[in-house]
């Protein structure tokens, strides 16, 4: 320990030390993460470590809400009470926050920007998210439709009931496009793929982020198709279409044309990392993520 007297010593240093401490607390803007299906904060804290190894001082929120089988309610449920959890931490922070958003939670995380008006979202980080829908026979699938392949999950998923369980929200079937836009109250929203009165205030809301990061790629297994974390999705010969040439995109339903058009849509593709490492993958940390969370 230092004694006192010494410290007096030299106020000058002391305060460019505090100074700097200050300047270096300032320097990165709080990063505020959502969480995908089955999972919760106990998955995210190596992230945590990995953000603060690079950026010190860097104050990282993992959302603890509708964590493990709770992630499995309505989504419109979870947007609104994640973004209760988050309006609070931006209020706080006046030059704004990053979104690093999972799997699930990067559509529950898109929601939230759509839908928030005032939010002050820098960059938005898509962490292979079905962006676009999924629709694939993964291990997650037979684990809440045992009795279910992809071709039979719409019998279940494109009714009221169904409804109610987040996956049927996103799932997005190319073969029954109709039952799609008549039933689904999720991802048909958010796209824009049905009229609803709130498309271009939705739209605004959405282009207030700075950066839409979208992290994705071939051997994550989950995602279906795996393109979908890049907005890419199926026609109905399951050809993969490219965001580019998505209706949603051409007709700029919800923003996604322009954030391009003004260069602020980034990519990154990354082979040989499964679904559930995107997160603790340290090559991907500093491929796709860190350079945004200044
Ligand atoms: C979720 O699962 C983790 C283990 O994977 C456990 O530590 C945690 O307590 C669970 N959370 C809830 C709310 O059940
Ligand atoms: C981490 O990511 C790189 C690609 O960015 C990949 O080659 C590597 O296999 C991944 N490791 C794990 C454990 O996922």
């Amino acid at each position: 320990m230092r004694s006192p007297q010494k410290l007096r010593g030299s106020p000058l240093l002391m305060r460019l030390l505090l100074l700097l401490v200050a300047l270096c607390a300032e320097g990165y803007r709080p990063v505020v993460i959502v969480h995908g299906l089955f999972d919760g904060p106990k998955q995210f804290e190596t992230l945590s470590v990995y953000i603060n190894k690079v950026h010190p001082g860097t104050e990282v929120r993992v959302i603890d809400l509708y964590n493990n089988m709770s992630s499995l309610k309505p989504m419109w449920r979870q947007v609104t009470d994640f973004r209760k959890a988050i309006d609070s931490i931006m209020t706080n922070a006046p030059d704004g926050i990053h979104l690093i958003c999972f799997s699930q939670g990067g559509l529950i995380c898109r929601a939230l920007l759509s839908t928030t008006p005032s939010h002050n979202v820098h960059a938005f980080i898509s962490l292979s998210s079905p962006q676009a829908g999924q629709y694939g026979d993964t291990d997650y699938l037979k684990w809440v439709f045992p009795k279910h392949l992809k071709k039979t999950v719409f019998t279940f998923c494109y009714r009221r009931f169904g409804q109610k369980v987040s996956v049927c929200e996103y799932w997005n079937d190319p073969h029954h496009r109709f039952q799609y836009l008549q039933n689904n109250n999720f991802l048909s929203m958010l796209n824009g793929d049905i009229h609803h009165s709130n498309i271009k205030a939705w739209r605004e809301n959405f282009l207030r982020i700075r950066k839409l990061v979208l992290i994705g790629g071939p051997d994550d297994g989950v995602i279906t198709p795996w393109q979908s974390s890049h907005f890419g999705f199926y026609d109905s010969n399951e050809n993969v279409i490219e965001m580019r040439d998505q209706e949603f995109y051409r007709k700029d339903t919800f923003g996604l044309k322009t954030l391009d058009a003004r260069g602020d849509v980034w990519t990154c593709t990354q082979p040989e990392v499964k679904h559930v490492q995107w997160h603790s993958n340290y090559t991907v940390f500093m491929r796709c993520i860190e350079k945004w969370l200044t």
